[in-house]
């Protein structure tokens, strides 16, 4: 017989190499906690129902506090030999605590007690990345507010378009960084379903209290379906995708970061703490940090990408490939935390340039909208108010001037609808403040923004 704690029916030990292929002790140990958690529910559950005794479960309870301190002072060998988190623990705990140890497993399986684990760290770190996102979002509302009155020019095609605030360009990523506040707090509750109960995948003989252990363990919901319970990877998927989503909008904001603080752009300044040099040319300063969360983007994708493909033809209910939800998930929530944690960072310690990014806007025709709006308030259509100010951009380039410079006489050859007042109507401040609808870049609206994002935290 194998020293496994399954060995029963084995004549022989297992191959090396293959205890070191199948073994997941290497990274689900850092679900110690969990593990622990979940089985000090389970005993009482066991002796709650009269399965085991009160003193076996007393046994099991301290031995296994005993395990968690040691674990925690790092004073705890984990085995390969014992493939995962779960016999690991429970090996140590029978040499500790003898026969005692051994009923621990009554009327469990591993299957539903590594759901149990997963959904219990997935519904923390899920909280840990909602704390996080919070703070971006902070950062975004303070430098936003910091720099209320700083223009910019708005991109579309990445040539300029309209004058907007910079303010109001942060304020779009706080939205997006809300929807990723909801989708995570949706990741919490779809793993707040508790598997435990469910056995190897039809349920067990014994006299269990599921709802005891959800208590216990402060879960919502309960699986009421044994095969669900145990199969269900929903929430490592939903988690992934919540990740990816994320990761995407930071890649977005990274490679703009990016552009801004290239020589051509100028628009902004990192602080030096925050960027790196080059070990060849010793004028770079580099914003490394913007790069790799855009590259680590890619990485969090492909765990989505893999754990869907990983699932896709799995029939029901446990199989050992459901093993590789662990290091994905695992490296993508390290990702998505520390990423968020750093561009917090990078935000608040970014300058904005705000006289070049003025410049941006005054040596530019992204004021021809506003042009072609003058004259359309004054009665001329659209469309033909369109064409007349293309005509100005035209004129201007042939006369190398911006439409700020032109002369009365050169407004009225073009339309004799111009007034005085167009000059005004044109200015980059102007251009801004008029842009009052619901959810534009004027200064009124932009200060709307930053007060429902100190509100909407409040309350996320
Ligand atoms: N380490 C395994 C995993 O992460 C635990 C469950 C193993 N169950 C089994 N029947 N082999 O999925």
């Amino acid at each position: 017989m194998s020293e496994k704690l399954w060995g029963g029916r084995f004549t022989k030990t297992t191959d090396e190499m293959i205890n070191e292929f199948q073994a997941s002790i290497g990274f689900d140990k850092r679900m110690y906690h969990e593990d622990i958690a979940g089985s000090i529910a389970h005993a009482s559950m066991l002796a709650k129902c009269g399965i085991i005794s009160e003193e076996d479960r007393d046994k099991i309870v301290g031995g296994l506090k005993d395990i968690l301190a040691r674990i925690e002072k790092g004073d705890f060998e984990f085995d390969v030999a014992f493939e995962d988190i779960h016999m690991n623990i429970e090996k140590r705990l029978t040499d500790a605590i003898g026969e005692a140890g051994g009923r621990l497993h009554t009327a469990r399986s591993r299957n539903d007690q590594v759901a149990l684990d997963t959904h219990m760290y997935v519904r923390r770190e899920a909280v840990e990345v909602e704390k996080l996102i919070l703070d971006m979002q902070k950062a975004l509302v303070e430098t936003a507010e910091k720099y209320s009155d700083v223009i910019m020019p708005g991109y579309t095609h990445l040539q300029r378009a309209q004058p907007i605030l910079f303010g109001h360009h942060l304020l779009a990523y706080f939205s997006m960084f809300s929807r990723d506040f909801a989708r995570f707090n949706g990741v919490y509750q779809r793993a707040d379903i508790m598997p435990l109960g469910a056995g190897a995948l039809a349920g067990t003989t014994f006299p269990i209290d599921r709802r005891f252990v959800a208590e216990f363990l402060n879960f919502e919901n309960i699986y009421t379906n044994s095969l669900d319970a145990v199969s269900d990877r929903d929430y490592i998927m939903e988690f992934l995708s919540a990740a990816s989503m994320l990761m995407v909008h930071l890649s977005r904001l990274s490679e703009e970061t990016i552009l801004w603080c290239s020589r051509e752009f100028s628009f902004v300044e990192l602080d030096d703490a925050h960027c790196t040099g080059s070990s060849m040319m010793p004028q770079k300063k580099n914003p490394d940090v913007s790069e790799l969360v855009r590259g680590k983007t890619g990485r969090v994708i492909g765990h989505l990408m893999a754990m869907l493909t990983t699932v896709k033809g799995l029939p029901l209910a446990y199989n050992k490939d459901l093993q590789e939800d662990k290091e994905g998930i695992f490296d993508a929530i390290d990702t998505v935390k520390f990423s968020l944690a750093v561009y917090a960072r990078i935000l608040r310690g970014m300058k904005v340039n705000r006289d070049i990014m003025k410049r941006a806007v005054d040596e530019d025709f992204s004021n021809a909208t506003d042009l072609a709006d003058y004259l359309a308030k004054k009665g001329m259509p659209f469309r033909q108010a369109h064409a007349v100010s293309g005509q100005a951009v035209h004129y201007c380039i042939e006369h190398h001037k911006w439409l700020v410079d032109l002369t009365m006489d050169e407004f009225k050859a073009l339309s004799p609808m111009f007034d005085e007042d167009i000059k005004d109507a044109i200015l980059p401040e102007t251009c801004v403040k008029t842009r009052n609808s619901l959810g534009g870049t004027s200064y009124e609206q932009v200060d709307l923004q930053i007060r429902a994002a100190k509100g909407l935290m409040d309350t996320e």
